[in-house]
């Protein structure tokens, strides 16, 4: 349980809209994302104040190379730019910084970029921010399963010693907590991928609302929406 007033710890969003947010106002997909790339920091500022510790986005999931190359290129320019430019706040927000996926994968100037500010940050400890970066729900439960494989080959673990406990362990990272409220920018009714083990006893809420434009006031609409939420985890009404 956290100790804020809404019961939010973990905070997961789907940072989805970013395209339509351009094409309403007759610009490039680009300057969405860009738009979208700023909006990531004054976000992180809200859920700090609201008391929420974890916060993790989706920024690009491993079916996102499906893109046209020229879209991947910029996002990944953005994500280097981010990691440079944003590197003072997340200091100043005493936040860490923290990624999940197959970052192997990602091209060297977006991954050293990154590595570089989560090594920056390692010890700060206000705040978790983690972004899914190449990642996608089903890679990371098969990437989980090729790790503990190994470890039964290996012997020194025996195949039936696995529980759901241990088997988080082989998650990307198995300190991050499950996310009590997954959000979802931009309306589509779907996961696309996103925290699949994690999520099984998400609380969600889909707003129509682009993800430039997902303010704090946004934010607060969501909290208390899972505020007013009946939690029963499988069992009965409380
Ligand atoms: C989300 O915005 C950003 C990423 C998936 C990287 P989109 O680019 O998916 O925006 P829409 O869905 O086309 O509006
Ligand atoms: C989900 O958005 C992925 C991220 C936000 C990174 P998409 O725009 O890729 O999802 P679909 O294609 O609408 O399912
Ligand atoms: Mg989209």
């Amino acid at each position: 349980m956290s100790d804020n007033s809404f019961g939010v710890n973990h905070l997961a969003i789907i940072m989805d809209g970013n395209g339509r947010w351009a094409q309403a106002r007759g610009l490039e997909r680009s300057a969405g994302h860009k738009a979208g790339a700023e909006n990531v920091l004054k976000i992180m500022r809200s859920v700090k104040e609201f008391g929420i510790k974890y916060l993790t986005l989706y920024a690009f999931s491993t079916e996102n190379w499906k893109r046209p190359a020229e879209e991947v290129g910029g996002l990944m320019k953005l994500l280097k730019e981010f990691t440079f430019n944003q590197l003072p706040a997340m200091q100043k927000e005493d936040v860490r910084l923290n990624a999940i996926g197959r970052l192997d994968a990602l091209p060297d100037a977006a991954r050293l970029g990154l590595l570089a500010a989560m090594k920056a940050t390692r010890n700060n400890r206000s705040g978790v921010l983690t972004l899914a970066l190449n990642y996608g729900g089903r890679a990371e439960l098969v990437d989980a399963a090729v790790k503990f494989a190994q470890e039964v080959k290996a012997g020194r673990v025996a195949p039936d010693a696995l529980d759901e406990n241990m088997f988080e362990k082989y998650l990307y990272d198995p300190e991050l907590p499950p996310p009590e409220l997954v959000v979802r920018t931009s309306g589509e009714l779907r996961i696309s991928n996103f925290l699949l083990w994690q999520m099984a006893y998400s609380e969600l809420y889909i707003t129509d609302v682009l993800w430039p434009d997902f303010d704090r006031h946004e934010l607060q609409k969501a909290l208390e929406s899972f505020r007013g939420r009946d939690r029963r985890f499988g069992g009965v009404k409380k």
